[in-house]
């Protein structure tokens, strides 16, 4: 077999585990005397001039355990709807050909596109139009189908479950009522694991649209119960109230309505207070929960997937992504990832353990 020629690129909002993909990929292909080529900056890589670079044994030293991405990585260039300023406007530009053009410029044979449901379905677009490109799924908010967990999970959940075991102890001192928003745009994993973990009185995600006012009684029992008076709440940023919205508090970038999720977690501390009149704080861990280092687990998983995605390219699976299904990695064809968003399944263990300990979803 030719030697063969990979790039490899970061795409969407990045996650721990991000460089030791890189790295697992990098050696992996190294090994079998391929070359690659980092592509930086996510697919902006692959339309702005000097955003590429050879990466060699040497450039993937000591990066296993770091948070970030030595590629950058970008959530806001699409080559399908490229943001571009045309008379003092903005507006968005198909520039898939040139991406497509601009890869075969390299030279390169496959593409390794690590990111999350955005990056896959660019992925899976280019892909329909020739390019010979592999999957790895990344998000912290673990919300991408076809696998049980993406990396980054881990040590986001592990993030919010340290900063929930801090909030106790203030809230106790306090007698307040502490909520704490978290990611998950989508879904509630972030939420429901970390709220789990951390011993919260009430989860609230998306899946589960919350009522007020269940919520404000479930806070009055913890103040009736015996023993430490106080409450703690956990809530997805995606969370909403029954008939009502999900909140952001961004809207517009380079001229295009991006919605950036925020406010749950205020509003909800603001609206316990009218109803109560607890005293109620509310916290943001934002993107605490996407830097740092990754945990061993996710450590792991991205080596295991940054392999496994240099061995989908030797087997020509390419429009596949590479899939944890325990205890196997596998892969599973980027068409039935895109478009879709894994949920929490209502009827899973998970949430039935918590219902019997007595956390409330804001629902019943
Ligand atoms: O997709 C992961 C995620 O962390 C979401 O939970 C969150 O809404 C979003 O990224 C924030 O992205 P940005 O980097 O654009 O603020």
């Amino acid at each position: 077999m030719p030697p063969k020629r990979v790039g490899i690129l970061t795409g969407g909002g990045d996650a721990p585990g991000l460089n030791a993909v890189i790295r697992a990929g990098v050696k992996s292909a190294l090994k079998l005397g391929w070359q690659v080529t980092g592509i930086r900056q996510g697919f902006a890589g692959l339309l702005k001039p000097g955003l590429t670079q050879n990466l060699g044994s040497e450039d993937v030293m000591n990066i296993l355990h770091l948070g970030g991405t030595i590629l950058g990585t970008s959530n806001r260039d699409n080559p399908f709807a490229y943001p571009v300023k045309e008379k003092n406007r903005w507006t968005v530009k198909d520039y898939s050909g040139e991406a497509l053009r601009n890869f075969r410029a390299l030279r390169l044979d496959a593409l390794i596109a690590i990111g999350g449901d955005g990056t896959m379905a660019i992925a899976f677009e280019l892909f329909k139009r020739g390019l010979p490109v592999v999957g790895v799924p990344k998000t912290i908010d673990n919300d991408v189908v076809g696998t049980v967990i993406t990396f980054g999970f881990d040590t986001a959940v592990s993030t919010a479950t340290e900063a929930i075991d801090r909030l106790h102890s203030t809230a106790q001192s306090h007698r307040r009522v502490m909520v704490v928003e978290v990611m998950g745009r989508n879904s509630g994993w972030i939420a429901l694991h970390s709220g789990i973990s951390g011993g919260a009185d009430a989860i609230l995600i998306p899946e589960i649209p919350f009522k007020l006012d269940v919520l404000c009684d479930e806070v009055e029992k913890r103040y009736a119960r015996r023993g430490p008076q106080y409450g703690m709440i956990v809530a997805a940023e995606g969370a909403f109230p029954l008939r009502g919205h999900v909140r952001t508090i961004k809207t517009r970038e380079r001229g295009r309505q991006l919605p950036t999720l925020g406010g749950i977690a205020d509003y909800l501390a603001r609206q316990i207070h009218k109803k109560t009149k607890r005293e109620c704080r509310s916290i943001v861990l934002g993107h605490l929960q996407r830097g740092g280092m990754p945990t061993t687990f996710d450590r792991l998983l991205s080596t295991r997937f940054g392999s496994a995605a240099v061995r989908l390219i030797q087997d020509g699976k390419f429009g596949h992504m590479v899939a944890n299904r325990p205890p196997k990695i596998t892969s599973i064809a980027m068409s039935r990832v895109i478009g879709r968003v894994k949920r929490v399944p209502l009827n899973s263990d998970i949430i039935r353990s918590a219902r019997n300990l007595d956390i409330s979803f804001g629902d019943r």
